[in-house]
């Protein structure tokens, strides 16, 4: 692992070409770069040790030279190139390289992309492999040497530029990860405003805490009742980033993006059994990718005005948490009736959804949300789920789901849905009595918060959200998914 990853050249750099599985003799391309190498490139090429799967790095007699095998030429996607980022840097990793100069990308096949898109691509394989949580190792763990730095290159100013592009989107969903991965004793809802406060001063955006304090008097009945058995008591977050020069396209456009920010979900008196608590410091990924998409916006200056809101509670048991039983009343007025304390994300959302619409003029909302292990069961580790009122939206977000591969699905949301959330002493329950299709439970009851004639897109990332065990990409934790989705899909509206 490196301590920081650069895009920039290097006269020290060794130059990494690739070759494609079944590769023996130098191909055309490569005549040049093997002559300056007097024949290394032919030597490698000719060993049977090396067979050019996607990923491989091989030496060659010359210590400038590497050779990297990209797979089959017709197997390869955007996807396949993040994974060959990945195994690159374990390769340069290990052979402790401090400067590589990406000539293999300047060969892939135009089908892919231009320049720019590849290198970017390689380069979020490489920024996202690199990450680890070690900011919690103490005295008993032995340290393996970190190398200072990595700086890369490619041959071209558009590589260049999807290198430095690629390897800032993997620093802000690696942002995203470790706040994500922070435990509940120290990443509680003060920590989070605390941090939220950091950001903005950071990257000039515009910070505000809605405390528990004022929730109270705006009628917040979601975020004051999950929140208010724990010591530390929950608030709005926001986070305002307007752009210095705004794109013609997106004059007059104000997205919202709202990120559930349960900093530790023990399901309140409906509580967890089982193991089922375990990993619940992740139930505030939906928030932590809004965060990790404002870090970006800011460092990339997109030219579109966005807010984030994150509500953020510890949903905890105490002689004052709510009840299943309890009817509360949102900041839209909307009374619910709590069936289950667990079903508590919505609960959250719903009045960051609801002050969305009074308050904040939006054109578009997006919100992410870990919301349902009904959505784990239904998609698995593959995609989120997707709900989405306009089609214009819906278009947008698939685009963008495709090109950054953080995959989305979309299911139902049909009046039946709505009915099915009506209360029999409340206007709606926050979970209805039979567990029926409860991700789409829980859009139904959300979709009474936001005005109709507002686009909306909500995500359901339970599934996604992290990773049980290691892959080529992730390491095992929190993925960050959201980030370079919510980044692409915003690039497309302007
Ligand atoms: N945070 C959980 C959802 C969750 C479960 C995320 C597993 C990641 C992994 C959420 O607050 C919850 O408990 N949902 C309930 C909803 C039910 C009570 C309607 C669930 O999924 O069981
Ligand atoms: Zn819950
Ligand atoms: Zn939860």
């Amino acid at each position: 692992m490196y301590k920081k990853l650069q895009a920039g050249s290097s006269t020290s750099a060794v130059t990494i070409v690739g070759v494609y599985k079944g590769t023996t003799r130098v191909p055309a391309s490569l005549k040049d770069i093997d002559q300056t190498h007097k024949g290394a490139l032919a030597t490698a090429l000719g060993r049977k040790s090396f067979r050019a799967e996607a990923g491989d790095l091989t030496e060659t007699a010359d210590d400038s030279l590497l050779v990297l095998g990209l797979g089959e030429e017709d197997a390869m996607t955007p996807r396949s190139l993040r994974l060959l980022g990945a195994r690159l840097l374990r390769g340069l990793d290990r052979r402790k390289i401090a400067a590589a100069s990406l000539d293999f990308i300047t060969m892939l096949p135009e089908e892919l992309g231009n320049e720019e898109t590849t290198s970017q691509a390689v380069a979020e394989g490489i920024g996202l492999a690199n990450w680890r949580i070690d900011f919690f190792d103490g005295s008993a763990r032995e340290r393996n040497d970190v190398l200072a730095s990595l700086r890369l290159s490619a041959p071209s100013k558009p590589g260049m530029r999807g290198l430095q592009r690629g390897l800032t989107l993997a620093e802000s969903t690696n942002y995203a990860r470790r706040i994500a991965a922070t435990p509940p004793n120290i990443c509680n809802p003060t920590f989070m405003a605390q941090e939220a406060r950091r950001l903005a001063k950071a990257q000039s955006l515009k910070c505000t805490v809605i405390s528990f304090a004022e929730a109270k008097k705006r009628g917040m009945g979601g975020i004051v009742n999950v929140g208010q058995a724990s010591t530390h008591k929950p608030c709005l977050i926001q986070l305002e980033y307007t752009p210095a020069r705004t794109a013609k396209k997106a004059k007059g456009e104000t997205i919202v993006l709202v990120g559930k920010t349960i900093t530790y979900d023990t399901g309140g008196y409906s509580l967890k059994i089982s193991n089922g608590m375990k990993g619940m410091k992740y139930d505030k990924c939906g928030g932590m990718a809004v965060l990790g998409a404002m870090h970006a916006i800011a460092t990339l200056k997109l030219p579109i005005r966005v807010i984030a809101l994150l509500p953020t509670a510890e949903n905890m048991l105490a002689g004052d948490a709510y009840r299943p039983d309890d009817i509360i009343t949102m900041h839209n007025g909307v009374s619910v009736e709590v069936t289950n304390t667990d079903a508590e994300g919505r609960l959250v959302l719903a009045d960051a959804l609801a002050y969305a619409c009074k308050s904040l003029k939006p054109t578009a909302i997006i919100d992410l949300a870990t919301l349902t292990g009904g959505v784990v069961v239904a998609l698995g580790s593959w995609c989120a789920g997707m709900w989405c009122n306009d089609d214009r939206l819906i278009d947008t977000l698939l685009d963008a789901a495709e090109a950054t591969g953080e995959r989305l699905w979309e299911l139902p949301l049909w009046p039946d849905h709505r009915d099915f959330m009506r209360a029999r002493h409340a206007d709606v329950w926050n979970s209805g009595p039979k567990r029926d299709g409860h991700p789409i439970q829980g859009a139904a009851f959300l979709s009474y918060f936001v005005d109709k004639d507002i686009p909306w897109a909500r995500l359901d990332i339970a599934g996604v959200a992290r990773v049980e065990s290691e892959t080529d990409i992730c390491t095992t934790g929190p993925t960050g998914f959201g980030v370079r989705l919510l980044i692409d899909a915003l690039e497309r509206m302007c």
